[in-house]
């Protein structure tokens, strides 16, 4: 039996932590869950800076003490840092994720062991998982919590960081009624939420949007021209059109920044102004074009990602202690669940077109472009 002094002397278990792929709300309320829980157990947390790449030399971390996390429910970004390039970028888009370099698993692995951790929590969407996925079949202990405001992973119900985009593309569409409204005019606004329609259907019924472009459903011209005409008709002069950054017209390619990039993602964005442009042009009418970019991913997280960031991070630190490795929390309502993290990234989430969202909108006269 150990002596109460060996036990003072025993090595305490630590856990790393990073956050990887692009920002969003509620990063730091994970970490502050994760760093809490931990405490609890008698464990300490080290975050890792910058994503992956902090686990490369030069290996950059942070201690995570659980008196200083104060504030982190509330806050947006992440303390932690993050990236979606770089050495480990395992997913460039729609396609299938590359292998990572043997000689960059192999540095993440010794950063692991030199850092003396038992496990790494990756809070990340698609592309980060599918890294901790990799990581995991080369022998390193992860667990991951899913993150992303375009809510397109696989097996959870739900994302943290959707919920607050959804309500700032809301408020978004809330002010862009009123000036609409103003001067009789078609505004487009188009949102963000890559190859899935999720922030731009759920936002689009929320905030009373009269045209609603996912890229689930390819859109026509003539279809969204024709209500804007049934809203002349019936005496409404304004029409509130929202656009998902990956909609596009049926037959037609999607709208992007840039060309391909070696170590990114291809920047989809563009479609909004197309959209007003050609609205204009057949109806005559005034358009203008709100693109509502990284606003979406800015400040706090709303009351509901709180809660589950929360959640989320309290299961992975139990899942931790279970030895569940190779797996990710997940949200299954009315529970928190684990799933194998290669069935969260196998494919995109994306908006079912005969399901009752896209069935809402319709009901209500919504036009879907189609
Ligand atoms: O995946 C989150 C997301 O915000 C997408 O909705 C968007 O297409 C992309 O990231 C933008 O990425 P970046 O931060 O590189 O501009």
């Amino acid at each position: 039996m150990r002596t109460e002094k060996a036990r003072m002397n025993a090595p305490r278990t630590r856990i790393g932590i990073l956050t990887g792929g692009g920002d969003c709300p509620g990063l730091n309320a994970v970490v502050r869950a994760v760093v809490k829980a931990a405490a609890k157990r008698g464990w300490e947390t080290l975050g890792i800076l910058g994503g992956f790449n902090g686990m490369l030399a030069p290996v950059r971390t942070m201690p995570l003490d659980y008196q200083k996390m104060d504030g982190l429910l509330t806050s947006g970004g992440t303390i932690l840092g993050t990236s979606n390039r770089g050495p480990f970028a395992a997913k460039t888009g729609l396609g299938n994720a590359h292998e990572i370099p043997a000689e960059v698993i192999a540095a993440a692995k010794a950063s692991f062991e030199a850092l003396g951790l038992k496990a790494l929590v990756v809070v990340g969407g698609d592309g980060t998982l599918s890294i901790a996925l990799q990581l995991f079949r080369h022998g390193m202990p992860v667990v991951g919590v899913p993150k992303t405001i375009d809510n397109d992973l696989e097996a959870t119900v739900i994302t943290f960081g959707f919920d607050s985009a959804v309500a700032c593309a809301t408020d978004a569409l809330d002010r862009l009624h009123t000036t609409a409204k103003s001067h009789d005019r078609v505004m487009v606004l188009e949102v963000m939420g890559r190859y899935a329609g999720w922030i731009a259907i759920s936002a689009g019924i929320a905030g009373g949007g009269d045209v609603i472009l996912i890229p689930e459903i390819p859109f026509r011209y003539d279809r969204i021209c024709a209500q804007v005409a049934s809203r002349e008709k019936s005496g409404k002069r304004f029409t509130l059109v929202v656009a998902a950054e990956g909609a596009r017209e049926a037959g037609g390619e999607f709208v992007t920044q840039d060309a391909p990039c070696g170590d990114r993602e291809t920047r989809l964005g563009g479609i909004g102004a197309v959209v007003a442009e050609e609205i204009a042009k057949r109806t005559g009418k005034e358009a203008r074009v709100c693109v509502l970019g990284h606003l979406q991913r800015g400040g706090g997280p709303t009351c509901f990602d709180r809660l589950l960031c929360t959640r989320f991070g309290a299961a992975a630190v139990r899942l931790i202690a279970e030895g569940g490795f190779g797996r990710m929390v997940a949200l299954k309502p009315p529970t928190t669940v684990s799933v194998p993290i290669e069935q969260a990234v196998g494919r995109l989430k994306t908006v079912p077109v005969d399901g009752d969202l896209v069935q809402t909108a319709r009901d209500l006269g919504i036009s879907l472009g189609d």
